[in-house]
């Protein structure tokens, strides 16, 4: 399949579905923001959950917090965000469209044709711009690159003077290291720990895209962990280490994966080292940021100006900060992505036959929005109302859906495409017998068990 078509058919499911959909659609919707339906929250919530499971909830040393989206606008200041965090703009003069200078490879080496007039003539008239496809000349298709502040400006109060402008937090980060001081004594913490919070960022991109992989509202799921000053480099790989598992845990592909490690002069103004974890998207000529792995040395605290005091050693030092630093909705397009399959001809088992081409999504158990669907075989009261009596005691436990609408086969179809990993049948003799069929998506085995049976057989496949 062209990989292209991937990314179409994908986001074509996920309106479909009810995963995910332009926000305001109905009035031409505003780019950048996207809603995400019913099954898309669960999907989201799936993530996050298992995130601070994994980084918060299991670990001793880590501690989480959720703080404020708009905060005292010298946290920015301080930060460095509001002198630092720019994008280069360039714009066609032909079309009017605006593109980061990073977009584009040989933009970003205009600087190394700066003084060389004839190189830079031969290599830009290669150049077209990708929308109406004038020949670039930079200054006179292009303009020169323009620095531009990607934080979105508010006011808070009545009044729209500078007294009162502030702006929505572009990380989590700033709220993470303001509340450095707050956080270890109430929590009577000490070096190597770590704060981690998960919650919505803004950027006004220039350039949104890529469906939810470059959005204008975001969700982020960030640790600082602080360490000694001397142990950064361990740190440092401990937790390029611990990031990458995680992806792999939940199911996305090694080889759709890979580590890249940003050259000196493109990390950000607080970092020393950051390695990214890459992941094949079907655009961006194949690999693009996932997440990304920042060693923010004692930039920030210093910033803010906060030290920490050893209580045993009594060592005064201000600690390093190692960041996993990975976005909600971008790992939910990688989830998604690694998870998409189309399986020609279909498949069928001794319920279902099916000759047209099916879409599974293999999602991992512990990501899928639906955990158990419970399908009566016909309508038949007899049989409805045992299913619709499964189903609410399964709800208790499980995420669970119920369908009695069209043919069995094509409702297996319906929960497949949706991720679902099991799919429960009552039929007649299931009157008698009191046992139901179940089917993995993934193997199609069906076993029969007893309705008695039922929530303790699911929790084990599901590991709840
Ligand atoms: N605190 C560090 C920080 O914010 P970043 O690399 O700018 O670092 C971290 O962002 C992660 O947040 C990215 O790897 C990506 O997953 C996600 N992210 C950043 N900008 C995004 C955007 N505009 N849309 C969706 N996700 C974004």
């Amino acid at each position: 399949m062209p990989e292209t078509t991937i990314m179409d058919k994908l986001i074509s499911l996920c309106k479909r579905r009810g995963f995910i959909f332009p926000s305001g659609e109905m009035y031409g919707g505003l780019q950048g923001f996207w809603d995400f339906g019913p099954l898309g929250v669960e999907l989201k919530n799936n993530i996050k959950r298992s995130w601070w499971k994994r980084f918060v909830q299991e670990r001793g040393d880590i501690v989480g917090q959720d703080a404020a989206i708009i905060t005292n606008p010298k946290v920015w200041e301080k930060s460095g965000h509001v002198a630092g965090f720019h994008d280069a703009l360039v714009e066609c003069k032909k079309c009017h469209k605006r593109f980061r200078k990073e977009d584009f490879d040989s933009i970003s080496q205009f600087d190394h044709y700066k003084n060389d007039i004839k190189s830079r003539k031969s290599f830009l008239s290669q150049m077209k711009c990708p929308y109406c496809l004038a020949e670039v000349q930079i200054g006179k298709i292009f303009t020169e690159p323009k620095s531009f502040n990607l934080m979105f400006k508010t006011f808070v109060g009545p009044t729209e003077d500078t007294a009162s402008e502030t702006y929505l937090r572009p990380e989590t980060a700033q709220n993470i290291f303001v509340n450095f001081d707050t956080v270890r004594q109430s929590m009577r913490l000490k070096v190597p720990f770590g704060i981690g919070q998960i919650g919505k960022a803004f950027r006004n991109e220039i350039t949104p895209g890529n469906f939810i992989f470059r959005s204008r509202e975001f969700e982020q799921m960030e640790i600082e962990y602080f360490v000694n000053p001397k142990d950064d480099e361990k740190w440092f790989k401990t937790w390029v280490d611990a990031s990458y598992q995680w992806f792999t845990d939940l199911g996305l592909k090694k080889e759709n994966l890979r580590f890249f490690e940003q050259p000196k002069k493109e990390l950000a103004h607080y970092s020393k080292a950051t390695t990214d974890i890459e992941y094949k998207f079907p655009f961006d000529k194949g690999w693009a940021e996932l997440m990304g792995i920042a060693n923010r040395t004692d930039y920030d605290l210093k910033a803010h100006g906060l030290t920490y005091r050893d209580e045993v050693s009594k060592d005064e030092f201000v600690p390093y900060v190692i960041e996993p630093s990975a976005g909600v909705d971008r790992a939910a397009l990688a989830f998604l992505l690694d998870a998409y399959h189309e399986v020609e001809g279909g498949r069928s088992t001794t319920t279902e036959s099916n000759k047209e081409q099916e879409t599974v999504l293999r999602l991992h158990k512990d990501l899928s929005p639906v955990k158990v669907a419970v399908l009566p075989l016909s309508k038949k009261q007899q049989l409805s109302s045992v299913a619709q009596g499964l189903a609410e005691q399964l709800r208790k436990k499980f995420t669970t859906a119920y369908d009695e609408v069209s043919s069995i086969g094509r409702r297996y179809r319906r929960q497949d495409e949706i991720g679902t990993p099991y799919c429960v049948t009552v039929d007649f003799d299931s009157l008698e017998d009191k046992k139901v069929t179940v089917r993995d998506r993934d193997t199609m085995k069906q076993d029969r068990v007893a309705t008695g049976e039922l929530v303790e057989y699911l929790s084990e496949k599901l590991n709840i």
